[in-house]
């Protein structure tokens, strides 16, 4: 069983790369199920989410060459077999936004059912209602969702909450239905832009994408390009933090400020310093961190993807913070590793009240998902001893070299097995 040790260091120091962001590139491979030919998608971040959509590409017969690099070469040869298993769908929730993309090529799609998860219920009720408008029909049996078509039409789309991946599974559907869709309160996420200038090569019509409203004008074709995946906002966050919390001076090489705005915004009232340069972000932190309240909120607020790093940061910060979870209800299961640590946090509901305390101390802990166990990593910067975190292979979901990273940067930190 691998661990991930973590003892204090002193400041960090130096250059990371920032990786392509995870959750553009899951879309964007689903996205290669809408036209025939090879893709070639270039920054692909080499993590077990990518390796597991790879699996689920290959299952509905298309090739995938280049995994362990950062460069996918996708060849779609048509006539897929429209089916997402039970297995690969379990293995990442994300599988599910191929149910827009197979219904819309195909006139049928069959998608396992994903379960909840460590955040709660994870309902896809909005997915569903989109393709509903344009004309899918769907029924649940045998955990199997399994939508049909006699072919799309446009609709007009108001989500109830602004969904990324219902947003995505619309939008990766409308391309190819006929005539104009309006996506109204849809998500702003950058990855969701992302992936409609990924659309938009591939000869789709799409506007407005990264505001609430998307416009989008079917096509009867679309074809394989080459793209390259924007930086992952988490990814450079967690280095944030991790400066945050063990002082210092780090260059987050390719990181997009104009993609974190609200974090910088924060971390800045915290006591860190940012500037963008036309290398990325570089970010400083030479005193104690102050406590500020925070809540998440869909793009362009807080994500909820920050909010483990930042209440690790709180967790070390002088004075009182309180933490509102807007999103996922049950995203608050690794501040009871933190308090192992000895954090002193309480949690009323979807809130979250953290008394800054001036060293964690280390001890043995859990990683559930991929951005708790990354926080339990950052915040093992600041724990007395040594800290010991289990099942890191919840982290290897999205991070490529998180260890060697840090490692670079002067923690002392090693992957043991
Ligand atoms: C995406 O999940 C990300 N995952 C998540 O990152 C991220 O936390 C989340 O967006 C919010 O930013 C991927 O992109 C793969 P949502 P997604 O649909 O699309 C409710 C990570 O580790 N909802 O925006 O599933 C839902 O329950 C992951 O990188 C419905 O009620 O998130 C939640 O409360 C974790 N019905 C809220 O909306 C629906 O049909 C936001 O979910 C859909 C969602």
């Amino acid at each position: 069983m691998d661990r991930i040790l973590v003892r204090p260091s002193g400041p960090l120091a130096g250059d990371v790369k920032i990786n392509g962001a995870k959750n553009s590139a899951l879309k964007l491979m689903a996205a290669c199920t809408l036209a025939e030919g090879t893709f070639r998608l270039n920054n692909v971040p080499d993590i077990t989410d990518v390796r597991d959509m790879s699996d689920l590409l290959k299952s509905l017969g298309i090739i995938v060459e280049g995994n362990g690099t950062n460069t996918l070469e996708i060849t779609n040869p048509g006539n897929l077999t429209p089916e997402a298993p039970y297995d690969l769908v379990e293995r990442m929730r994300a599988s599910i936004v191929v149910l827009g993309p197979l219904l819309a090529t195909y006139g049928a799609a069959r998608v396992a059912l994903p379960g909840g998860d460590d955040f709660g219920p994870r309902p896809i009720d909005m997915h569903l209602r989109g393709l509903e408008t344009l004309g899918a029909e769907f029924q649940s049996q045998h955990g199997y969702i399994e939508g049909r078509t006699e072919g799309l039409i446009g609709g007009r789309i108001v989500l109830e909450f602004p969904s990324v991946g219902a947003t995505e599974n619309v939008m990766m559907a409308a391309v190819r239905a006929e005539g104009e869709t309006v996506i109204e309160n849809a998500a702003r996420e950058p990855e969701i832009a992302d992936l409609a200038s990924f659309l938009n090569r591939m000869g789709a019509k799409i506007l407005g994408a990264g505001t609430s409203t998307i416009l989008i004008e079917g096509v009867e074709k679309l074809v394989a390009v080459e793209h390259a995946v924007i930086p992952d906002r988490i990814e450079a966050a967690t280095y944030l933090a991790a400066t945050g919390i063990a002082g210092g001076e780090v260059n987050l090489i390719g990181a997009r400020s104009d993609h974190m705005d609200m974090l910088c915004q924060k971390v800045g009232e915290m006591g860190m310093r940012i500037s963008t340069d036309s290398n990325g972000l570089w970010v400083m932190a030479n005193q104690d961190l102050n406590s500020v309240d925070l809540a998440t909120l869909p793009y362009p607020g807080i994500a909820t993807d920050y909010k483990p790093f930042l209440v690790a940061m709180l967790a070390v910060a002088s004075g009182v913070g309180i933490v509102t979870e807007n999103l996922f209800s049950g995203r608050f299961r690794y501040i009871d590793e933190l308090v192992r640590m000895g954090a002193d946090i309480r949690t009323e509901g979807h809130h979250a009240v953290i008394r800054g305390v001036k060293n964690l101390s280390g001890a043995p802990v859990r990683a559930h998902d991929i951005r708790a166990g990354a926080a339990l990593v950052v915040a093992a910067l600041k724990a007395d001893g040594e800290t010991e975190i289990r099942d890191p292979e919840h982290i290897d979901r999205g991070y490529e070299k998180l260890v060697e990273n840090l490692c670079s940067l002067g923690a002392d930190i090693q992957r043991v097995n």
